[in-house]
């Protein structure tokens, strides 16, 4: 059995309600994080919920509560659930009034916190690599709010499960890779780990921030410039999210990227990635 907590209390999941006018469920007026958590080490808590008041306050609404007392209600919700290595699901929504486009002043923000058991990448996946499709962004200018909502996203993993991928790449109209519906997007190019920098058409992934570290204390050049998939020297491409760490993708459109199979670079990120995950587990 799971518990959840919701504005203020922790119930059995079974039980665990919004109101049927919550802002989340008719406006998708509201935004989340996921976080991991390594056996109750969570990985980069605080750049999360400092991202989370940052998506609050990108759209007006103010957190219920301090990030220190967040924090605390994270780890108990971690706690109060059998999962070692878990996602932890935060969600804030401006709250509960009737139905209209323009919210009443002083709402208080619903806030629901969830823990499930984290999601790893199949050894197969891990093996093969993962596959991917892109499609011309069809999503709105403010993907650097992480918003719930999400329906843009949704469509574009539906259309990558038709075509027997795992993720799509957005594209924009130039054909510049921006990122993944759930992912950024690194490529190797010559010899350097490019990916897009951060403006309105991507979202600042914690995973990529630390990629980018763990890159540059491996002495590889890093760029953060637009980048196309036809571009010369172009060896690897590779997704990060919390759920995936960093996972490399070998066959894009259905034709392979380089030798249409974990190519080097990723693979030495991931196992840096992954010690860095180990060390933190010990800790
Ligand atoms: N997705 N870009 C988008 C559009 C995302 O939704 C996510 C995360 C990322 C990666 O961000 P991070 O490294 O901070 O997880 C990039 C989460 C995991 C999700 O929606 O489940």
């Amino acid at each position: 059995m799971t518990t959840a907590y919701v504005n203020g209390h922790f119930v059995p999941m079974e039980s665990a309600m919004v109101h049927i006018e919550d802002r989340g469920l008719q406006f998708a007026d509201g935004v989340y994080e996921v976080v991991a958590c390594f056996n109750g080490h969570f990985l980069d808590m605080q750049p999360h919920l400092q991202r989370l008041e940052q998506s609050c306050g990108a759209i007006g609404i103010t957190l219920p509560c301090t990030l220190d007392r967040l924090a605390e209600l994270v780890e108990e919700t971690w706690r109060r659930n059998p999962f070692t290595d878990a996602m932890v699901y935060i969600q804030v929504t401006r709250g509960a009034a009737p139905r209209a486009h323009l919210a009443p002043d002083n709402l208080m923000p619903t806030l629901i916190i969830t823990s499930a058991d984290l999601p790893k990448p199949s050894e197969a996946k891990l093996a093969m690599g993962a596959k991917a499709i892109t499609l011309v962004d069809f999503r709105w200018k403010h993907c650097e709010i992480k918003s719930t909502a999400l329906l843009a996203s949704v469509m574009g993993k539906q259309e990558a499960n038709r075509r027997h991928a795992d993720e799509a790449f957005w594209l924009d109209s130039e054909g510049h890779v921006l990122e993944g519906c759930s992912t950024n997007i690194f490529a190797a190019i010559n010899g350097a780990l490019v990916t897009h920098p951060l403006d309105h058409q991507v979202l600042g992934g914690i995973t990529r921030k630390m990629l980018i570290r763990i890159a540059h204390d491996a002495g590889i050049e890093v760029q953060e410039r637009p980048w196309k998939l036809d571009e010369a020297g172009l060896t690897e491409t590779m997704l990060t999210s919390t759920t995936n760490a960093v996972l490399p993708v070998c066959i894009m459109d259905d034709q392979p990227v380089g030798e249409g199979v974990p190519g080097p670079m990723a693979r030495k990120l991931r196992e840096l990635m992954l010690e860095a995950m180990d060390a933190l587990r010990a800790a």
